[in-house]
């Protein structure tokens, strides 16, 4: 479930200004779309007390999610770097299995997925003069996020804030 990345524990990014660094957080987006797509997938079996259309909603986003890790990935393998040469960590994807509710996991990951946007958005404002390709990839994924988030708003929309 976990090929081609290579699991253990995830050092420190390198230098933004080089090829490996912009592929190290290459890496790490690309595997957080990964994991974000099981925990949808498995969500949408696990919560059957999700309201109704959620469950195809999260499957819809987990299609997303491969879509933007397969962006990534091409992109990493444009700039020659080896998607298993650097350890990446489960942490996220356990921090998901601990939602015990539908509202629980839609509240947690839509959070999740917020600063997985906000991030891709400063990733494209940084490297938009040195890496304009992977800065235009992270601007459409930051885009297309918008409405992953909005999904909690639009199934729990009394108490989301
Ligand atoms: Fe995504
Ligand atoms: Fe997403």
């Amino acid at each position: 479930m976990w090929e081609p990345y290579l699991i253990g524990l995830a050092p420190k990014v390198r230098p933004l200004q080089t090829v490996e660094g912009v592929c190290d957080r290459l890496r790490l987006i690309a595997f957080a779309e990964r994991q974000a797509y099981y925990a949808f997938i498995e969500a949408a079996e696990r919560f059957k007390d999700a309201p109704t259309g959620l469950a195809d909603a999260w499957k819809w986003v987990a299609a997303e999610e491969q879509k933007h890790e397969s962006w990534y990935l091409k992109r990493l393998a444009e700039l020659g770097q080896d998607v298993a040469a650097v350890p990446v960590d489960l942490k996220l994807y356990h921090s998901f299995s601990q939602c015990k509710t539908a509202r629980d996991f839609a509240f947690y990951i839509s959070d999740a997925e917020e600063r997985g946007r906000v991030g891709a958005e400063r990733f494209a404002e940084l490297l938009k003069d040195s890496d304009p390709i992977t800065a235009q990839i992270f601007a459409q994924v930051a885009i297309e996020e918008r409405e992953h988030v909005a999904l909690v708003t639009r199934f729990f929309p009394t108490e989301s804030n």
